[in-house]
């Protein structure tokens, strides 16, 4: 039986927190990191370390994390890399070389988050499928703090990481969020704050090359040409 330790999730049920991430965040992330058994991870912004704790457990005594923080953040295990620096000013030499895999921003600094971004492309230090993550992408169902404002979709408590997001799928990354309506009566939580995942989306690849005619008509054909691979192989 697989067997996951997520002892390091330690919030109340209501995960009420205000700048770590929620552990159902830190489940979604540590399910990613595992399912595409990814084994650099860079966050941007440690806090106290509940974020760096999560990737820890997911990458395993092999991989590395990379926490940049403008504070100082803890060590957790010899496998963390802590970078105490303004995430504007991070090197990629800071990096060991690595390739990133899983690119975490969780700072609210846009300048800075989209600067390290173009950095790490411009120095082929991001993996091919390299996924990003952004934090607070949601919206509250209320005013949780007193910047927040109210839009058409509830209370925007941060506002950066959500126009990064806006920006990069302009630019043609793919996003999902893994958000929870704050129109709908949350029972458990009081809010989500939310978390976007972006990634390039490649086509796949399947084997039919070639193919000049018009989409409806090659639809068609790739169809053709799927089903009768199936018939040849029964
Ligand atoms: C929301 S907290 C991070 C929470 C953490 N990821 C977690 O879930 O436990 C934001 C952190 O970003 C750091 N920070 C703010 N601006 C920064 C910058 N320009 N570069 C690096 N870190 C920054 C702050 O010091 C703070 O610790």
């Amino acid at each position: 039986m697989v067997f996951y330790n997520l002892e390091h999730l330690t919030q109340e049920d209501r995960q009420e927190v205000s700048g770590p991430i929620q552990d159902d965040e830190a489940l979604f992330m540590f399910a990613i990191i595992r399912g595409m058994q990814i084994e650099t991870v860079l966050e941007i912004g440690g806090l106290n370390g509940y974020s760096a704790r999560n990737f820890l457990a997911a990458v395993g005594p092999e991989g590395t994390v990379f926490t940049c923080d403008v504070n100082p953040v803890a060590q957790i295990a010899n496998n963390h890399v802590v970078l105490i620096k303004n995430g504007i000013e991070l090197d990629p030499s800071d990096l060991k070389q690595s390739k990133i895999e899983l690119l975490f921003f969780d700072c609210h600094d846009y300048d800075a988050q989209m600067k390290i971004l173009s950095n790490l492309q411009k120095n082929k230090m991001l993996a091919d499928r390299v996924v990003l993550v952004l934090h607070d992408t949601n919206t509250h169902p209320y005013q949780s703090v007193p910047w927040a404002f109210e839009t058409t979709d509830g209370y925007v408590h941060q506002v950066v990481e959500r126009q990064m997001v806006n920006d990069l799928v302009a630019d043609g990354w793919h996003a999902f969020s893994l958000h929870t309506d704050s129109k709908k009566l949350l029972r458990n939580i009081p809010y989500r704050h939310g978390v976007t995942v972006l990634t390039k989306f490649v086509l796949f690849d399947n084997g039919i090359h070639g193919v000049v005619e018009p989409t409806s008509k090659r639809r068609k054909g790739i169809f053709r040409t799927i089903k009768n691979r199936y018939q040849d192989m029964s």
